[in-house]
């Protein structure tokens, strides 16, 4: 007998039976759970195996009224839950995870029956970290009181997962939210609701207390009946763009705390030093995963011109080797898509590349019959501008291009509106290292690809969303500071500005240079006239802004707190001149020392370093967003103005600040000195004039990543506007005197983390 004979394939198929008999018991027809009880809804859907078209069970529609009774349960659990000791916290969170690891066959099966998924992945891979992820919590419940002493709990939140990983997704959301003391209504996606359920029975078996954890089921209307429902304290989502987007606009008018994980298509670069071999590996893990039914898949596949040919010819060979099929079989590669509408979706892409004359090529395999089955497909000879090139498959399509020099990977790497993930494969240090800062996203796999750990924060840059979930970061998803934080409280000595004794008119404050408003306009305060800027004067700054922001943010930190050290020094220098302007001194000196706070910081924001699972570190970097846009309260307006700009450029942003609408002097001050200093032209661009007419343009402009949003009135239209490339929002009443530069540089940075395995 030859090898071939000896390891030829053999259905190896995973027993069901435990499912089967657990579904069965329940009389295949699940309620909802509720304060701890199963409540049956009086409309049903079903949820079918998509894998061969069979009913599952029976699933509750939730209506409004049983997703107020979820949050109401919710609100009544908090009290008790929020003030229980961490260690009794975080012993309950330990039984779900060893309860989780107990019951691990029956979660895996279960989880590849709702899914389509393969058995391999769910009992390797989800359910494994899914008990990760409550250990590692369980930790920081019991740690709280010591580490977390600052912060309290948001309340009740409410979570929204989609289909593709449900009881993964499930614990990167339950997980934190109950470790931090809150206490969540969340929502399975409707296809996917099985394993949600299970884990309700688990946690209530575990001694969960009745309203902490609530699990309604039903499609897109239940969960936007939990997004505004006016009691939720904070949205956790999952799913596409689109409804993310929507989430956003949808809670624009309220003061919740957001978080979204959205869609991707993330590059996957592959230098001509790269081991090849390795990397077809790499490609199969990165976009077969799940069917390719991973936000971070690697669906761009990028080679350099010189081996591209040989590593597309080492590919299709490895395509031709795996197994599409029944997903318990332990040896398939490759389940069935999650439901026939994914399929069609798909299948859709494909067809209009191949109509648009793009080369396609799928894997011989052999497909079962019936069930949402999909070849491993790779797409070439596209444009990087083509909708498959850049639109979200969520599939097993590869789209592959080619690049000649490492900008040229980094240009098309980042010619995308997502930035998830991506995966580098190179022998070359200094190339791996420079591309991953290079690359926008918040995962960068080096020589590796989708890997994942509770210690470790995901999450997005751009349209992929913001927030992040996992490690130290995540946690702040679901914490807010304990002292609520009154705004002008101890502003009592600042007062307003005077009239100085000269008439002049104030410029705006663009690329350096002072220049007058575009319309030619100017408004009153103080008895004086300042110019009032327009739409277009909001395009220049953010133009001068977005060319002044990739040198700052690639100066070291020590280049960037001596230039705000000087800019300390000149502020000092001209002290007269603000006092003269009718500054008090004590709003003068509490705003010099917010500048010499982030001067002091600008070299101390550092990210981590993680031991990842196995032979794997993983160093995380804070990185500027990129453009921020500040609006600045009516008072304290010279405090504000300063600890925000230098909040920002500290972190490696640039500005463009709407100044006070009534007390614009201080802004015409910071204009004066900046002359004086080495800001360099374009980092910090000020207007004034009126808010309310600047405020759409500044906070909907696609230039502009972030928000600051300090003023008083407008929070509603900096939310909406902010909507249209999801750019994060942070509307605050700070405390403008206080020393809390850690807080506000975490607001001006996203975590990327970069894997880095090794091994001789
Ligand atoms: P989806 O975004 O509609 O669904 C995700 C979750 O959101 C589900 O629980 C769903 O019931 C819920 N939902 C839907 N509409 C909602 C609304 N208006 N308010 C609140 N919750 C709502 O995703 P869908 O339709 O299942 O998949 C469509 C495409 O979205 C996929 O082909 C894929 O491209 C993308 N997607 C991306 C995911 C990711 O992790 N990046 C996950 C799921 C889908």
């Amino acid at each position: 007998m030859n090898i071939e004979e000896l390891i030829a394939y053999g259905q190896a198929p995973e027993d069901a039976s435990q499912v089967v008999e657990w579904l069965e018991k329940r009389g295949r027809t699940f309620g909802v759970f509720v304060d701890g009880q199963w409540v049956q809804g009086e409309r049903v859907f079903s949820t079918v195996n998509p894998a061969n078209g069979n009913v599952l069970a029976s699933i509750t529609q939730s209506d409004e009224s049983t997703v107020g009774q979820a949050v109401a349960a919710a609100q009544r659990a908090l009290p008790a839950w929020s003030s229980m000791p961490g260690t009794e916290r975080g012993r309950l969170l330990y039984s779900i995870a060893r309860a989780v690891q107990r019951h691990s066959r029956l979660f895996a099966v279960l989880e590849t029956l709702d899914t389509g998924k393969p058995i391999r992945e769910s009992r390797d891979i989800d359910i494994p970290l899914v008990a990760r992820h409550f250990m590692y919590h369980a930790g920081w419940s019991i740690l709280s009181e010591r580490e977390l002493n600052d912060f309290e709990p948001v309340g009740v939140c409410g979570q929204i997962i989609p289909w593709n990983f449900p009881l993964l997704m499930l614990a990167w959301k339950v997980a934190p939210a109950l470790a931090t003391g809150n206490t969540v209504v969340i929502k399975p996606a409707e296809t996917t609701p099985l394993t949600a359920l299970l884990f309700a029975e688990v946690c209530a078996a575990a001694g969960l207390p009745a309203g902490v954890l609530n699990v309604v089921t039903g499609d897109g209307t239940t969960g936007r009946l939990i997004v505004e429902h006016p009691d939720i304290a904070k949205i956790a989502f999952t799913g596409s763009t689109e409804v993310g987007r929507e989430i956003r606009r949808v809670t624009a008018s309220r003061d919740i705390k957001l978080s979204l994980e959205l869609g991707g298509k993330s590059p996957f670069i592959v230098f001509q030093d790269a081991d090849l071999d390795a990397a077809v590996e790499g490609v199969v893990d990165s976009i077969w995963l799940n069917q390719g039914q991973v936000c971070c898949a690697g669906s761009r596949l990028l080679v350099q011109e010189g081996v591209a040919d040989r590593f597309l010819d080492k590919l299709k060979k490895r395509m031709a080797t795996l197994r599409v099929g029944d997903p318990l079989d332990k040896a398939v590669d490759m389940g069935a898509l999650n439901s026939p509408a994914q399929l069609e979706r798909v299948l859709g892409f494909v067809t209009e590349a191949e109509a648009e004359g793009a080369d396609v090529y799928q894997s011989p395999c052999e497909l079962p019959q019936g069930g949402c089955y999909f070849r491993p497909t790779l797409v070439s000879n596209t444009e990087p501008a083509s909708t498959i090139a850049q639109e979200e498959v969520f599939g097993p399509v590869l789209v592959s291009m080619t690049f000649r020099t490492p900008a040229e990977a980094v240009a098309i790497a980042n010619n995308i509106r997502f930035g998830l993930a991506a995966s580098i494969w190179t022998q070359n240090v200094d190339v791996a290292h420079d591309i991953a800062a290079k690359v926008k996203a918040g995962s960068i796999w080096i020589n590796s690809a989708n890997s994942f750990d509770a210690s470790t924060e995901f999450g997005g840059y751009r349209e992929s969303g913001f927030g992040r979930e996992g490690g130290r970061e995540g946690l702040q998803e679901y914490l807010r500071p304990k002292t609520p934080q009154a705004a002008s409280s101890g502003m009592a000595g600042f007062i307003a500005p005077k009239k100085s004794g000269v008439d002049r008119t104030h410029k705006l404050y663009i690329g350096g240079q002072q220049v007058r408003p575009d319309g030619g306009t100017s408004y009153q305060a103080h008895g004086q006239d300042f110019a009032r800027a327009n739409r277009k004067d909001v395009r220049n700054a953010v133009e001068a802004a977005s060319s002044a922001q990739p040198g700052w943010a690639s100066m070291s930190g020590y280049q960037r707190a001596q230039i705000l050290f000087y800019l300390a020094e000149n502020l000092s220098a001209a002290r007269s001149l603000f006092l003269e302007a009718g500054y008090a001194v004590s709003e003068f000196e509490a705003a010099l020392s917010q500048v010499l706070q982030f001067a002091s910081l600008a070299d101390k924001h550092d990210g981590s370093v993680h031991q990842g699972p196995t032979r794997t570190l993983v160093y995380t970097r804070p990185e500027p967003f990129g453009v921020m846009g500040i609006t600045l309260p009516e008072s304290p307006s010279l405090l504000s103005l300063l600890k925000s700009v230098a909040a920002a450029i500290a972190g490696g942003n640039s500005v463009v600040a709407l100044a006070s609408e009534t007390q614009p002097h201080a802004a015409v001050g910071l204009y004066r000195v900046m002359e004086a200093s080495d800001i360099p032209a374009g980092l910090v661009n000020l207007l004034t004039g009126l808010q309310s007419e600047l405020l759409p343009h500044l906070a909907g402009h696609l230039g502009v990543d972030a928000v600051w949003h300090f003023a008083a009135s407008g929070a509603e239209t900096a939310r909406l506007e902010s909507a249209g490339n999801l750019k994060p929002v942070w509307i605050e009443t700070p405390d403008w005197t206080a020393p809390d530069g850690r807080l506000w540089l975490q607001k001006a940075t996203q975590i990327k983390a970069v894997w880095v395995p090794y091994g001789a």
